[in-house]
């Protein structure tokens, strides 16, 4: 397969908003409160069907209104559409945003499995609750959006009965264009989420660093960013060593993105957001095995999470100057890799004995961290990676470990992931860890003498590579791809990190 530059689809679905009303086709859906009350949507439509709605929940059974679920009343007499769902909302006064997308994504679960075109949404005013319809429906409609995501692009063989149906959902709610606009903005956020998910799934053998670097020179130029791509032969010029040996064991060559998003005012300087983006780890010489390669596309997640993010603010034209750099390599065992026991350069000139080539992230990231502070003396600096297995052991697949240099800007990120629902826990840097670092016959060494404190080592050594600039560190190992499905998030890549980086960048960069 190959994959042309550029490419990306997902899902067709429109999602629109309209005054309230009651569809003559398709589901309508309605939202019943904790404990089996009705919302005033919920009324009007249970009058209009002669009470079906009462009778229904009296044999709803463990549908009593709780967040997060539904009852599907099939055909009810009195309505043109084809079935109600009743979506519980909880209690009204714990609404809030979070909440709300939540809710969304479940409605879209359950809205997807029905054989119905079309969905109409009522969003009401409740009692109690402590946000308005408009940012109601905006955010039910974006959860919505976020988990009725698919990536068939290499199915040939699907039917199409087999597909979903739903190609249309409208949220009818009282003030509907406020609505519409607030969505919009949440749009932008989500198609750069999809990019990255798209990307991530994207197989190893389609997103070699030169077509990666294709395709998002081309999707993001088209969203007016400006982007450099630096070949080989540039990289050398500017002396990367430590990237490009991870990138010499392949027939494939490196590849570095600075991608620059200038929304902000001329000559003030930008934060930067620098990812990982192993297109595949073997592991190099220092092999994985098997049941730890199956899953190796991922490791260029944090990449995929830097592109999303200045997509995002790019499309909604963010008052903001972003850079994204990305090192875009493949880690392979050949003749030509790179073997335990070299010593190898670096941008900063510092030196490193590598002993494990499976620890190429920090390789990676080590010249990107020093351009980046050398060229662009950013605000803040914040690398994105799935950098160690070791996160996984600590944290599991939910949190992401966060390391900085500067609390203010580690209590920045932690609230902006909890704004957006993305977990983060923050890890220790420090001095007890650089004894692990230390070389007999380099500046220093990749690896520790045992895995103990493994993200922690991690991190450490890529402090090295910064200087002045607050920054963090975010492993996303755990988190960058999901098994099951989770609330605004279908199984598979999770675009980890996207909505957070831009509420970070949004909340405290932005003009
Ligand atoms: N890409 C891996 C980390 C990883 C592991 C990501 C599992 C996602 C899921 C990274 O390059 C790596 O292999 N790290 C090694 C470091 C070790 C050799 C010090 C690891 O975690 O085992
Ligand atoms: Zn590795
Ligand atoms: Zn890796």
């Amino acid at each position: 397969m190959h994959v042309e530059a550029g490419e990306i689809r997902h899902v067709p679905m429109k999602i629109t908003f309209a005054k309230p009303s009651v569809p003559k086709e398709g589901v309508i859906a309605v939202g019943i409160l904790a404990e089996r009350t009705l919302t005033p949507a919920a009324a009007e439509i249970d009058e209009a069907t002669g009470g079906a709605l009462r009778r229904a929940l009296e044999i709803s059974g463990k549908f009593k209104g709780e967040r997060e679920s539904g009852f599907v009343i099939p055909a009810p007499a009195g309505l043109d559409a084809s079935a109600v769902l009743l979506y519980g909302l909880g209690k009204a006064e714990e609404l809030d945003p979070v909440k709300l997308r939540r809710i969304g994504g479940d409605l879209a679960a359950r809205l997807l499995s029905l054989d119905l075109a079309s969905a109409g949404v009522r969003v009401d005013a409740v009692d109690g609750a402590p946000i308005e319809p408009a940012e109601m429906a905006a955010e039910v409609a974006y959860g919505l959006r976020l988990r009725a995501y698919r990536f068939d692009r290499y199915r040939t063989e699907k039917k199409d009965e087999a597909k979903p149906k739903l190609a249309k959902v409208t949220l009818l709610a009282p003030g509907h264009s406020d609505a519409k606009k607030r969505f919009q903005r949440h749009e932008a956020v989500a198609d750069g989420v999809f990019l990255a998910r798209d990307l991530v799934t994207t197989p190893p053998n389609d997103k070699r660093p030169e077509d990666y670097a294709k395709r998002l020179e081309k999707h993001l130029t088209d969203l007016g960013v400006e982007v450099e791509v630096f070949d080989d032969k540039k990289l050398r010029k500017l002396g990367m060593h430590s990237l490009l040996s991870v990138a010499q064991g392949s027939t494939h060559e490196a590849r570095v993105l600075v991608m620059r998003w200038s929304g902000g005012e001329a000559d003030t300087p930008p934060v930067a957001l620098i990812g990982k983006g192993v297109t595949f780890d073997t592991g190099g010489l220092s092999l994985k095995p098997p049941s730890g390669m199956m899953q190796m596309k991922i490791d260029m997640g944090g990449s995929a999470a830097v592109a999303g993010t200045i997509a995002a603010l790019a499309a909604r034209k963010a008052a903001v100057n972003a850079v994204g750099i990305v090192g875009l390599v493949e880690n392979m065992p050949s003749g030509q890799a790179m073997r335990p026991g070299d010593v190898i350069g670096s941008l900063s000139g510092k030196t490193i004995e590598v002993l494990n080539t499976d620890a190429e992230g920090r390789l990676v990231l080590a010249d990107l961290l020093w351009y980046a502070e050398d060229r662009f003396k950013p605000k803040a600096m914040v690398d994105i990676a799935t950098l160690t297995g070791a996160v996984l052991v600590s944290l599991g697949t939910r949190r992401a470990g966060l390391f900085a240099s500067d609390d203010q800007l580690a209590q920045h990120l932690i609230a902006a992931a909890d704004g957006e629902d993305e977990m983060l826990w923050r890890l220790p840097l420090g001095p007890e860890f650089d004894k692990a670092l230390e070389s007999e016959i380099a500046d220093m060494r990749n690896v520790g003498r045992n895995g103990y404190g493994g993200s922690c080592v991690a991190a450490q050594f890529l402090k090295r590579f910064v200087r002045e600039v607050p920054w963090a560190h975010l492993d996303i190992a755990g988190t960058v791809w999901t098994d099951s499905d989770l609330p605004v998030t279908p199984k598979g890549a999770a675009g980890f990190a996207v909505r957070t980086l831009h509420r970070l960048v949004a909340d405290h960069y932005e003009a």
